[in-house]
């Protein structure tokens, strides 16, 4: 089972069993009829991939640099489509914190189909969950899925169900969890697969975190060129600076610092931290015993053959 204190019920949907919360089912029929619009813009990825770092960025080219309206939440101008199937309990939440439910995550389905166009969508279903019109290639919006490697998305997501979710289970179980494709989502490899698959599409460009940390100015022009737009030198440089790590650890428009804050005040959560975390490759060295680290090594020898993904992430 899974650990979440704000759901008990976890259930596995499709062909690829992925796990998520029972809410999932009230929104099932809602996703997969979704309509689809080729001037969406959609950033899908795994949980704790570099999600929100990739949408601030596919966001600001895909409107010019807009600093002034990058002020209002990310979570507003670039809803998380399915949130709803993960926190329906987020009202008891926030009763608890004194912070208004957001119109965003009461019916995320719904918000986010009443978007003002171009619309900007995030998700973190796999491909296979994804609404019909995308998988037939119906409808064919751009779409930018970004991966990063295993060992520090999971550590990641770790932090993330403590500082968020009101998570008790200890790193080193959690783990275990993760690589026996039970964490909400499911399996890793499936998700990365699934994309990875239908990487040829000209809608879907696949970008990785490290290749963000390594060299952000060359991913921002592979962007901006696969959206068809035009980016300045001048330009990629101030986009850098906005997108740095302590610009966005700082950016109240992204970070879900008020969020964290209050549940910690309301006791809803143990852990103290911040959501824009660390942001460093490799991280993952300093918090699992070398036992572990093996383990998931194994675990990514055996998965990864199939992505071509390299040995990259066996470091
Ligand atoms: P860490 O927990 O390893 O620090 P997501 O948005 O998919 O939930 O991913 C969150 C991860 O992206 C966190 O990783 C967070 O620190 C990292 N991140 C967010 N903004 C970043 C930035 N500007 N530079 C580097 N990493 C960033």
């Amino acid at each position: 089972g899974m650990i979440s204190a704000f759901c008990t019920k976890y259930i596995m949907v499709g062909q690829d069993r992925t796990v998520f919360a029972s809410y999932y089912l009230q929104y099932a029929e809602k996703l997969k009829k979704f309509e689809v619009y080729d001037d969406d813009v959609w950033v899908a990825s795994f949980p704790k991939a570099g999600t929100t770092w990739t949408q601030e960025m596919v966001w600001m080219i895909a409107n010019n640099l807009d600093f002034q309206g990058a002020k209002q939440s990310l979570r507003e101008r670039f809803p998380f489509l399915e949130i709803s199937t993960i926190l329906k309990r987020e009202s008891v939440l926030h009763e608890a914190s004194n912070l208004p439910i957001p119109q965003y995550h009461t019916n995320s389905v719904e918000y986010t189909k009443n978007l003002q166009r171009p619309r900007f969508i995030k998700s973190h279903l796999p491909f296979s969950l994804l609404p019909e019109q995308l998988q037939s290639g119906t409808r064919s919006p751009k779409m930018i899925y970004v991966v990063r490697n295993p060992k520090d998305t999971c550590i990641s997501y770790y932090h993330h169900g403590t500082l968020l979710m009101g998570w008790t289970i200890s790193l080193e179980n959690f783990v275990k969890v993760f690589m026996a494709d039970k964490s909400t989502y499911g399996s890793y490899w499936k998700h990365v697969l699934g994309y990875w698959n239908k990487r040829h599409l000209p809608n879907l460009l696949i970008i990785k975190y490290e290749d963000m940390k390594s060299n952000l100015p060359s991913v921002i022009k592979t962007v901006a060129q696969f959206l068809n737009k035009e980016i300045t030198e001048e330009q990629i440089q101030l986009l850098c600076k906005h997108l740095s790590f302590e610009s966005m650890k700082s950016n109240p428009a992204v970070n879900f610092e008020e969020l964290a804050k209050k549940l910690r005040k309301s006791n809803m959560v143990a852990k103290d931290g911040t959501f824009i975390r660390t942001g460093i490759v490799g991280k993952y060295k300093e918090e699992l015993s070398p036992e572990t680290i093996n383990k998931f090594n194994e675990w990514i020898k055996a998965n990864i053959r199939e992505t071509e993904l390299e040995n990259e992430y066996i470091f």
